[in-house]
């Protein structure tokens, strides 16, 4: 049987050698979006405006970012925000990498244990729903100091155009009003939530209607006029720490005076001789993807083939073994001391090689226990500038809408965030998966993540700049449009685009979304042992933005490109668009 098995999968090899070593397996995407002197991909056409008249008017791609960031808060409620939290990965134009770390931290009287009851259970929802659920926010305090340091415009020109669709409001597309009416019941639950995105009977705006939101934009004006202490040192916060006392939170005035912004150096990893730049703890993004690329890049993925049974088994086997690294592993660095250095160690990925068998499916089971948990709805987007500045930004209230709470008379959208962490160890969260005490609870901690805003050079030029939503499943979705463009050979529409799979370690089983893998490839796997998603788990198949340079895909780079920027907006965010100019 198991000769039978290996004569399958050479003959199967044999297939892929002849047949195609760099052909696109995922043709039908559309084009990439050509532009010569900036790109800016977003989940909201309106926000990519926003960017590409930024970076007309002569801002840079920070500029860009800051108010993409605070538009998307306006016209991308369901994960745009000021309420929440995220990274911003940075490539300036000298090849200078920074990282800004502006995520949520744990409240002061936040506690190990705050999310089980007397019996040592964990509370179903406490830590997703309501003001108990809410981290600290940090979005205001990171584009802030992206555009101090490292922007050129003033905070009034990149906040206008978001002040100006939270007060005179925006139409909405059929995408936007799809995100409000699946989110309709939560929204209803917070009187203040439903004031703004609910109509006054309780049913959900419509494509063609406009929607206002006048308490965000007299935040945003104050943020404009005063700067972050407009937010965390005044109205805003004060409203926000009163409503969270009344309501069951633990914020205090003091959470958001205390609130800074961390500068981190970012992680970095060269696979196949390209310069990886990408998430470093408190996110697990970078170092996950890095230790998969390493993992990986023994293997010929090219004459191996897009979706063939052979690719899909490294891949998971490196998912996997990565995986569980990440869940047992890592946290934020100010508390635990992350192997970061070991995990992104080509001979610990030579190691985790040999202990994958070619023939067999590997059993999660033998590994250590512990895993990993997330949730639903954040957003990335990418940009470049004329110099060749790059910025990657991932942010997120966690959950679609956050913890789906307002407080009253600021417009803000808090997050769910605090779910990001274990609330206790071994327990599965929302998502089936469980994490460990790297990641416990403490005051001013920040939740492990797995937002991957990363940016890949070559031969010291931007090359790649790449992202997405996915709460577990950033780092596979990010890892796949990567290995999409310089395995797979596929432009970065494409890559963006094609269908994908996932394994995260537990629960011990292959995610396929509808179409991945052929029928034969699914049984030839399936002969090896391995299992397959029934498709009940969430559908998380996070909306990708990236941008390639010099041309389309690497072919098209070697015979010299055409245009110098292309972009593309995966076609899982129904309202995104990549544009330039
Ligand atoms: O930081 C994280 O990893 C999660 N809070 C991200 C959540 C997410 O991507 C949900 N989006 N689909």
């Amino acid at each position: 049987m198991a000769r039978l098995r290996i004569k399958a999968i050479s003959l199967f090899t044999a297939f892929a050698f002849v047949v195609s070593p760099l052909a696109p397996a995922f043709a039908a995407s559309p084009a990439p979006v050509e532009a010569e002197h900036g790109m800016v991909v977003t989940a909201q056409h309106l926000a990519t405006d926003v960017g590409v008249e930024i970076l007309k008017g002569g801002g840079n791609a920070v500029d860009a970012a800051v108010a993409v960031g605070y538009a998307l808060a306006v016209v991308y409620p369901t994960a745009g925000n000021i309420g929440g939290g995220g990274f911003m990965t940075i490539r300036l134009k000298d090849g200078k990498t920074t990282f800004l770390d502006f995520r949520e931290r744990a409240p002061l009287a936040a506690t190990k244990t705050m999310y089980l009851d007397a019996k040592g259970d964990v509370v179903p929802s406490a830590s997703l729903d309501g003001y108990l659920a809410v981290g600290v926010p940090g979005s205001v305090m990171g584009f802030e100091t992206a555009r101090e340091r490292y922007g050129t415009k003033p905070r009034a020109e990149l906040l206008a155009p978001a002040i100006r669709f939270a007060k005179d409001g925006f139409t909405l597309e059929q995408g936007d009003a799809a995100t409000f009416a699946s989110s309709a019941k939560r929204l209803a639950k917070d009187e203040a939530a439903a004031k703004i995105f609910l109509k006054p009977d309780g049913k959900t705006y419509s494509a063609g209607e406009k929607l206002l939101q006048p308490e965000l934009a007299a935040v945003l004006s104050g943020i404009s006029e005063k700067g972050t202490d407009a937010f965390y040192k005044a109205a805003p916060a004060e409203a926000i720490v009163k409503a969270s006392q009344a309501k069951g939170g633990v914020l205090a005035k003091e959470d958001f005076e205390q609130y800074s912004v961390r500068e981190l150096k970012p992680v970095e990893c060269n696979y196949r001789g390209y310069d990886i730049v990408s998430s470093p703890p408190p996110s697990s993004g970078g170092v996950i993807i890095c230790e998969i690329l390493n993992v990986l890049e023994g293997y010929p993925l090219s004459y191996m083939g897009y979706g063939s049974s052979e690719t899909v088994r490294a891949m998971v086997e490196a998912m996997r073994y990565a995986y569980v690294d990440r869940n047992a592993a890592l946290g934020d660095p100010d508390f635990v001391d992350n192997p970061v250095s070991k995990l992104l160690d080509k001979g610990y990925a030579k190691e985790i090689r040999e202990k994958i068998d070619p023939y067999k499916a590997g059993k999660s089971v033998n590994l250590k226990p512990l895993g990993a948990k997330e949730s639903v709805e954040t957003t990335h987007y990418s940009i470049i500038d004329d110099e060749g500045n790059a910025v990657a930004v991932t942010y997120t209230l966690n959950g679609s809408f956050g913890a789906g709470v307002v407080a009253p008379g600021t417009g803000i959208l808090l997050n769910n965030e605090m779910d990001d962490f274990t609330s206790k160890p071994g327990v599965p969260n929302l998502y089936g998966l469980v994490q460990g005490e790297a990641n416990a609870i403490a005051p001013k901690k920040t939740p492990l993540s797995s937002m991957s805003p990363t940016i890949i050079s070559r031969d010291g030029k931007p090359f790649m700049v790449i992202g997405s939503p996915g709460g577990s499943r950033i780092i596979t979705i990010t890892l796949e449009a990567i290995l999409n463009v310089i395995d797979f050979g596929m432009d970065i529409s494409q890559a963006v685009n094609a269908p994908r799979i996932h394994h995260q370690w537990q629960p011990d089983r292959i995610y396929l979304e509808p179409y991945t893998l052929s029928p034969d490839t699914i049984k030839t796997l399936a002969a090896m042992g391995y299992s397959f998603d029934d498709g009940s788990g969430p559908p998380q198949w996070g909306q990708a933005a990236g941008i390639l340079v010099g041309g389309k895909s690497l072919a098209d780079i070697g015979k010299g490109g055409g245009a110098r920027y292309y972009g593309a907006m995966d076609s899982r965010a129904t309202e995104g668009a990549a544009k330039g100019y």
